[in-house]
């Protein structure tokens, strides 16, 4: 099962030593959680107005596009927005500071993608299956292939009453993909560039990404295997952080509210052990390449 690895920094600028980083990408890259109890991504007096549903209006998350300097999902007027936006910034910085000093073997290559904050209560939101987060999965989006590039995620729970994040960890990626693959069948020819061709998704879906859809849906859509498959319930207490391959992990979010999330990209070259990835287990697998 998913095993969480405990790290005691308590700053976004953590001085760590090279057995530190080593230590931590490796429990990463092995299909760990890397938690961290006493990370508090602190808040400005100003900023605590924020913690409620209709920050994000009819949506469940504000998100924040560093790369273009936007921020979505907000109804809010200018002024809030601007300081909106200043917050998801702070934590965009914050993380991309903590990966800099935890794995600096990433750095070279890490692409940073999008910054959420997410001030939804989880449970009981009306949801088709194949976007409720409660059900076990790997993560894979329908518009946005990877081309078997990395999904590092940080998070960070702020709720001010108390109430941790919960959620499920699963089994290992490989035992996930050994129970479904067998279910999934290949893309039809030319299906992949239909799918670019008529906008569904923003680049060419590589046969990787057809495979790890499929892995996402099968897992979802089987309520046998939501209750029986081996797993862990873990809570992320308010003031705590954590890091998390979720393209690998399998995992679900039972319940919690008003958390922040980077999403970080990164190629499996410029990982410490390559083998590791998604890509290479499902390409051992199907027994061919997928990119
Ligand atoms: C998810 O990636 O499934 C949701 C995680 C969360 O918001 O806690
Ligand atoms: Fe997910």
């Amino acid at each position: 099962m998913t095993p969480v690895t405990t790290i005691s920094l308590d700053s976004w600028t953590p001085s760590c030593t090279p057995e530190d980083q080593e230590r931590a990408t490796r429990a990463l890259e092995a299909g760990g959680v890397l938690f961290m109890p006493s990370l508090v991504f602190a808040l400005h007096e100003d900023e605590r107005d924020f913690l409620s549903p209709d920050t994000a209006g009819e949506g469940k998350n504000v998100s924040f596009d560093g790369a273009r300097n936007r921020l979505s999902g907000s109804s809010a007027d200018a002024a809030s927005q601007r300081r909106l936006q200043a917050m998801l910034a702070r934590y965009a910085a914050s993380s991309r500071s903590l990966l800099g000093s935890l794995l600096p073997h990433y750095a070279p290559t890490l692409q940073q993608a999008r910054t959420s904050f997410r001030p939804v209560e989880i449970s009981g939101r009306d949801i088709s299956w194949r976007k409720d987060d409660t059900r076990l999965h790997v993560d894979s989006f329908p518009s946005s292939p990877t081309g078997g590039d990395r999904i590092l995620r940080v998070f960070s729970n702020v709720n001010p009453n108390g109430q941790s994040r919960a959620w499920r960890l699963g089994e290992s990626f490989e035992a996930v993909s050994r129970r479904f693959l067998p279910q999934i069948r290949g893309p039809l020819p030319g299906a992949n560039q239909v799918l670019k061709a008529v906008g569904v998704t923003k680049r060419l879906r590589s046969d990787y990404d057809h495979f790890m859809l499929g892995l996402h849906d099968r897992m979802k859509a089987d309520l046998g295997y939501q209750a029986k498959a081996d797993q862990s319930d873990v809570g992320f207490p308010p003031g705590s952080s954590w890091i998390v391959y979720t393209d690998q992990v399998s995992h679900a979010a039972m319940g919690g509210q008003h958390a922040f999330e980077q999403t970080f990209h990164l190629p499996v070259a410029g990982m410490l052990d390559p083998a590791q990835a998604p890509l290479g287990i499902l390409e051992r697998l199907v027994g061919r390449t997928l990119v």
